[in-house]
């Protein structure tokens, strides 16, 4: 039964947090097409397997990935035991198609969960309810199976049951054998493969029994796509603890039936894969990142930030790059996001605004010709202004220029045309209490 004090209390961190990494690592880095390639392309097991005795990832070194997400300002990282694939970088002992198998001869994810919790960062797990490689997931006549055309194959018999045995056994491991994770990210339903026919509501009640306060997503119901019951005013037994749109933040953040503000992440790729893939340079500039990610703050939610590391186990350049640079807006700006909700006001023309009890954050994106407005705050309840990047102290502009808008509160940011920071200057705002 869903305990709406419980979860609150379960998501109060996450909803502080705010700012997350994703981590896509698998047999997939080697043909680096994608973590999708061997639907996509409907690859055989046997033109597979070839990775498997190949996979070698010489640099792997989580140390420096925790790092790099620290610098960055993640507060969270989660990372993919088990992908479609069906490859488990974990060590689990119900079946050999696994990382200590492979040269890599380690539990990546053991070691990943270590890397990551030295640097004080929360650590989630992803698990694909799919399965490509073991005989008993459905091939032929599935949405995505790589064998799903493959005539040959369509009447062998595949008993789904012992499949949902063996998910549930790996499940089991991960929450038992690695300590305390703080989030489980299922993924995905689609069609008929939903709720119940992944055994759901057994599968969490077992989540958390060892795990009590573990976080976990949605998908046992739906995909990126859909919401699911954590939507509704009647969340059910396995509707997970918040919705997970992908490659998209919600126009109008999300709120369920009754209006109340529903918990929610929005999980986003640098480029546009998930999994490496070489040729794809497509990447975003952090600019724009900073700016999403403070909009899903602005609108009650969370981002998590995608990197596929190669086949050695590096995060590409490209990203780290990003990240660097995400990271020196935070170091500065970060108080604008950690603990930071919608502020209960209209989207200014000029930027954004997150709000933290008697603060707010006004995230200037676009400078003004003059003083710049900042649309919507409640002028005769403030108390204090200042420049979030230095403590300066900003005062109401009140020149005669602003005089025929005397409702409106004008600050001087610059006597340049460029906004001290050119991507998102942020004014904090402290507000009589009431
Ligand atoms: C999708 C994809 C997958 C990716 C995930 C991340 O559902 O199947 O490759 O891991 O979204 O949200």
């Amino acid at each position: 039964m869903f305990n709406r004090e419980e979860y609150e209390k379960r998501v109060a961190w996450y909803q502080e947090a705010r700012f997350g990494m994703f981590i896509h690592w698998g047999l997939y880095a080697i043909p680096a097409r994608g973590e999708w390639v061997r639907s996509v392309e409907e690859i055989p097991e046997e033109e597979y397997l070839p990775f498997f005795d190949e996979f070698n990832p010489v640099d792997f070194e989580p140390e420096k990935w925790a790092k790099a997400a620290k610098e960055a300002g993640m507060k969270y990282a989660v990372m993919t035991a088990k992908h479609h694939d069906g490859f488990c970088l974990f060590d689990s002992k119900l079946t050999d198609f696994k990382a200590t198998n492979t040269k890599a001869g380690k539990d990546l994810i053991r070691e990943f969960l270590e890397a990551f919790r030295k640097e004080g960062i929360k650590v989630g797990l992803y698990y694909s309810l799919l399965d490509w490689h073991h005989p008993d997931y459905p091939h032929y006549g599935d949405w995505h199976h790589p064998m799903r055309n493959c005539e040959e194959i369509k009447d062998v018999e595949r008993d789904f049951d012992r499949y949902l045995e063996y998910m549930h056994g790996q499940v089991k491991e991960l929450c038992t054998q690695y300590g305390k994770l703080d989030i489980m990210w299922f993924d995905f339903s689609y069609g008929e493969m939903t709720g119940e026919a992944w055994r759901a509501t057994e599968l969490v009640k077992m989540v958390r029994s060892y795990q009590p306060d573990i976080i976990i997503d949605n998908r046992l119901e739906v995909s990126g796509e859909g919401f699911g019951s954590i939507a509704t005013d009647n969340p059910g037994d396995f509707s997970g603890d918040f919705v997970s749109p992908e490659q998209i933040i919600p126009p109008n953040g999300l709120v369920s039936e009754t209006g109340r503000d529903l918990v929610w992440e929005a999980c986003i790729t640098m480029n546009d894969h998930w999994g490496y893939c070489a040729k794809d340079k497509n990447f975003k500039p952090a600019a724009m990142i900073i700016k999403k990610l403070v909009e899903c703050v602005s609108k009650n939610g969370n981002m998590l930030l995608n990197v596929g590391p190669d086949a050695k186990g590096n995060i590409p350049n490209e990203s780290l790059k990003i990240l660097k640079e995400i990271g020196t807006w935070m170091k500065k700006n970060a108080l604008s996001v950690y603990g930071c909700k919608s502020s209960g006001l209209a989207k200014p023309e000029n930027g954004r605004i997150t709000g933290n009890g008697n603060k707010l954050y006004y995230h200037i994106m676009e400078n003004a010709i003059g003083a710049v407005p900042l649309y919507g705050i409640p002028k005769d309840k403030v108390k204090s202004m200042r420049l979030l990047f230095d403590g300066s102290e900003l005062k109401m502009s009140g020149g005669w220029c602003e005089s025929n808008y005397p409702d409106v509160v004008f600050v001087n940011v610059s006597d340049t045309p460029y906004l001290p920071d050119e991507v998102d200057t942020v004014v904090e705002i402290l507000l009589t209490e009431e």
